[in-house]
């Protein structure tokens, strides 16, 4: 295990202290720029805002990075998030009390322990309830408050106020996706702005997939496309398939074969194959965990085929 001197010493060096430091590499064309005016227009006009999109189109980021401007203009403004599920209850968003100081002090300050819902609304920063459509009915309920008055109860210690900036963004995938608890109509009508994301365009995509490839990682432009045209296959078909690959496959492609060039490059792999036969293996391998085919149907034989159309091996 590591020891406690290194630990903290990593840990201080590591920790991001607001979101403002943070570099975030974002494309904004296409949808993303169109999702980021939704964003500023309902900060602007106090209406809490919804992402709704499948898997992998880039939520998170885009969050990360509307609070990243907010922190920048406000001062440091914080960010804080948690993914909902059904195990999350409002202790985790709000806070708790530490049970060794409760017991030694009772139920002061002191003992409690802010949690990242709560935090946001005193620092006036924004909070993101990613999955938002999987939180139980419980803890849906204890966000109407937050989002309808701008104040929370916290139980022994009474109502706080939150700071006027404090903004609410919720993430879901869509319900017909998830398969998991509705959001109740009571939290649905308290969200105003519904943004929807889907895959991007070819365009942005490719610019997605560029920027995310570490620096000395190359790949040429016909290999890109021919990554594009792996992705968006497992997209166009929705006979086999019911959730196609992401962005983060494409990304995840890109980075496997730039690699194999790299090490080619430098003469470190003897047996050399053609481009085709490097991307079909590495397909096979970024495919199997990134799609979902439709029950009663292999993965192992809907990524052949992929394959064998987009690759013609
Ligand atoms: N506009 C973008 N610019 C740069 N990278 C992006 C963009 N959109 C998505 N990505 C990249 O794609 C990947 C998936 O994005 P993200 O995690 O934001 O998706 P998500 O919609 O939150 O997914 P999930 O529903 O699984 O939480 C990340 O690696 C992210 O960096
Ligand atoms: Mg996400």
């Amino acid at each position: 295990m590591i020891n406690k001197e290194r630990f903290e010493q990593l840990f201080n060096q590591q920790l991001i202290k607001d979101i403002s430091e943070e570099e975030i590499n974002i494309v904004l064309s296409g949808q993303y720029g169109r999702a980021l005016e939704l964003l500023r227009d309902a900060e602007a006009t106090g209406l809490f805002p919804a992402l709704v999109g499948p898997p992998g189109v880039g939520k998170t980021i885009l969050c990360r990075y509307f609070a990243s401007l907010r922190a920048k203009e406000n001062k440091n403004k914080s960010f804080h998030w948690l993914t909902m599920d059904e195990s999350i209850k409002p202790s985790h968003f709000i806070g708790s009390f530490d049970p060794a100081i409760t017991l030694k002090k009772g139920f002061v300050l002191e003992a409690f322990n802010p949690g990242p819902l709560l935090s946001a609304m005193l620092e006036g920063g924004t909070f993101l309830a990613n999955e938002i459509n999987r939180a139980t009915e419980y803890s849906q309920n204890t966000l109407l408050e937050p989002l309808e008055e701008a104040s929370i109860g916290i139980p022994h210690l009474g109502r706080i106020k939150a700071d006027d900036d404090f903004f609410f963004i919720s993430a879901m995938n869509p319900e017909e996706l998830s398969g998991t608890h509705r959001l109740s109509e009571a939290l649905k009508d308290r969200i105003k702005v519904w943004i929807r994301l889907t895959y991007p365009e070819k365009s942005t995509e490719l610019d997605i997939i560029r920027i995310n490839l570490p620096e000395h990682f190359v790949i040429d432009e016909s290999e890109l496309e021919l990554i594009y045209t792996i992705i968006e296959e497992t997209r166009r078909n929705k006979i086999d398939i019911e959730v196609p690959a992401s962005i983060r496959a494409g990304i995840a492609l890109a980075k496997l074969l730039a690699r194999r060039k790299y090490l080619e490059q430098k003469g470190e792999i003897k047996e050399k194959k053609s481009m085709y036969e490097y991307l079909s293996e590495i397909t096979r391998h970024v495919l199997l965990g990134s799609i979902k085919p439709k029950p009663g149907i292999k993965v192992e034989n809907v990524i052949e085929n992929i394959i064998h159309k987009t690759l013609g091996v």
